[in-house]
Order: C-alpha cells, then sequence, then structure tokens
C-alpha cells in the first residue's frame, strides 16, 4: 500500500554509508559496496520523484576521505567520474538538476570537466535539486564563506558588524537551497562527520543501522515517516505551536 505522510520534507540530505561493512559481509571488496552504493542513488531520483521531493543532497566523498589507501581513492574518483559521464543524460531527461559541492580543485581534470558538463547541461531542470558533495567539508564550506565575507570588509563595501546570518548563508555552497529538513544517516554511526555543519542547525536527524546499499524504497518511507511525527519546535513551546493549528 501507498504510505500517506502528514508533512513531507523540501530537502532531504544524507550520509551515505556503510558500503564497505556491506561489501565486507558479503566477502567482497569494499569497491562493490560502492558500486552497489551508485544503484541506489539511481533509485532514489524516481522515489524523490514520486514523494514530491524538490531537493536531495548527497554525501559521496568526505574532506576527509582522502585520507583512505590511495587505491580505494582512486577507485571512488574514478567511479564518481564514469557515474556522472554515463547517467547525466538520464538524469536530464528526468528533468533532474545536478550539482556538485565541495572544493573540486584537487580533483582530475576529466572528473572536472563531467561536473561542468552536468551543470551546464541540467541547469534549468527544475524537478529534483540533486547535489553531490564530494571534496565537501562543512568546516571547509564555512571557512569558504568567512573568506569572502572578509574581501568584503577588507574593501570596506561591508562593516563588520553588518555580518548576519544571512550574510553568512548567502556565502555557502548551498546557498541557493532551502535548509535541510531532514538529515539521515545509514550505517549505524552517530555523527554528522563534517558535513553540513551550518546548514543543519535545526534539521531532523535520522539514524539507521541499514547499510546504505541495502537502503531501499520501505527504508526511506520509514525515515520519511518517522519525519512527519516530530515537532519542529525552533525554539517555541509545543503550546505556542498547537495554538496556531
Ligand atoms: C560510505 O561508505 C562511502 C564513502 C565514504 C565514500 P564507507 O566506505 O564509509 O563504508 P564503511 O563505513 O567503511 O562501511
Ligand atoms: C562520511 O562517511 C562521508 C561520506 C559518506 C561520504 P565516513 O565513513 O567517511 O565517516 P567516518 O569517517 O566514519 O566518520
Ligand atoms: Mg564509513
Amino acid at each position: 500500500m501507498e504510505e500517506h505522510f502528514e508533512r513531507m520534507p523540501r530537502h532531504v540530505a544524507v550520509i551515505m554509508d556503510g558500503n564497505g561493512r556491506w561489501a565486507k559481509n558479503k566477502g567482497l571488496p569494499r569497491v562493490a559496496g560502492h558500486k552497489k552504493g551508485v544503484e541506489v542513488v539511481k533509485r532514489m531520483v524516481p522515489i524523490c520523484g514520486k514523494r514530491g521531493i524538490p531537493y536531495l543532497t548527497l554525501f559521496a566523498f568526505s574532506s576527509e576521505n582522502w585520507k583512505r589507501p590511495a587505491t580505494e581513492v582512486m577507485l571512488l574518483i574514478d567511479l564518481l567520474t564514469s557515474t556522472l559521464e554515463n547517467e547525466i543524460r538520464e538524469l536530464h531527461k528526468h528533468k533532474v538538476r545536478l550539482r556538485v559541492i565541495g572544493d573540486i580543485s584537487r580533483f582530475p581534470g576529466r572528473l572536472r570537466k563531467a561536473i561542468e558538463n552536468a551543470d551546464i547541461l541540467t541547469r534549468n531542470n527544475r524537478a529534483l535539486n540533486l547535489t553531490i558533495a564530494i571534496n565537501y567539508g562543512g568546516q571547509w564550506d564555512i571557512i569558504q564563506a568567512c573568506q569572502s565575507i572578509a574581501e568584503l570588509v577588507e574593501k570596506q563595501e561591508i562593516s563588520a558588524a553588518s555580518i548576519t546570518p544571512a550574510l553568512i548563508e548567502s556565502q555557502l555552497c548551498t546557498s541557493d537551497m532551502p535548509e535541510p529538513d531532514l538529515f539521515i544517516r545509514t550505517g549505524g554511526e552517530l555523527r554528522i562527520s563534517n558535513f553540513l555543519l551550518w546548514q543543519l542547525a535545526y534539521t531532523e536527524l535520522y539514524f539507521t543501522d541499514t547499510f546504505w546499499p541495502d537502503f531501499d524504497e520501505a527504508a526511506f518511507d520509514k525515515a520519511l515517516g518517522e519525519f512527519s511525527t516530530r515537532q519542529r519546535r525552533f525554539g517555541k513551546t509545543d503550546a505556542q505551536l498547537t495554538e496556531l493549528d
């Protein structure tokens, strides 16, 4: 039966974790988990369409993941490159706008080119805003926003006193997206691992032991079901919110 939820998130942000352990449990190399993980991402796109979720942001490679063995880093970069190159037309056909956030300067030219091509091709699509975070770190995002603002102060275009949350938000990589309503981390770890630090300030957090390669529509529905039962108070009292209903 098709589930119905009272409230749906507009923006879901996901730490896709557990690929390596999924593979290990099956006696497979870690990369097999990453490959299966790509299949799960592909399935998420139509599910978001069906559910009317307009923003999906996925953490695919953190600024700390460079610390992994060079062979795994290389395999991940190759997988990101081939996935972008091979899937972009299909995503475009489904009116997906695909963007990458993160410091991409450290990646090989071929991946940077694939990112640029995806951005140009899908720029005007509006069905789903799919954002992939690679070489992304929440601290890096805040630092680069501070640097842009510091330059404006240096040039005396703004004063230090005029720095507001809205100004900082306008300089983050996510400036043209609503803040995430629902954060999902698969794979059982209970941490943020330097994902969207500023942006998650009031996001509802959901953790599941399910490994990312096993994360299917039913698992996503479970997260959405839980989200729809949460009361988002943003500092107010329960009474203040229910009076408005
Ligand atoms: C997440 O899965 C994917 C990336 C970080 C690229 P992991 O590779 O972290 O899988 P586990 O946590 O080792 O199981
Ligand atoms: C977080 O997963 C990053 C991504 C899923 C891309 P990790 O597996 O790298 O996180 P830690 O190191 O366990 O915190
Ligand atoms: Mg992990």
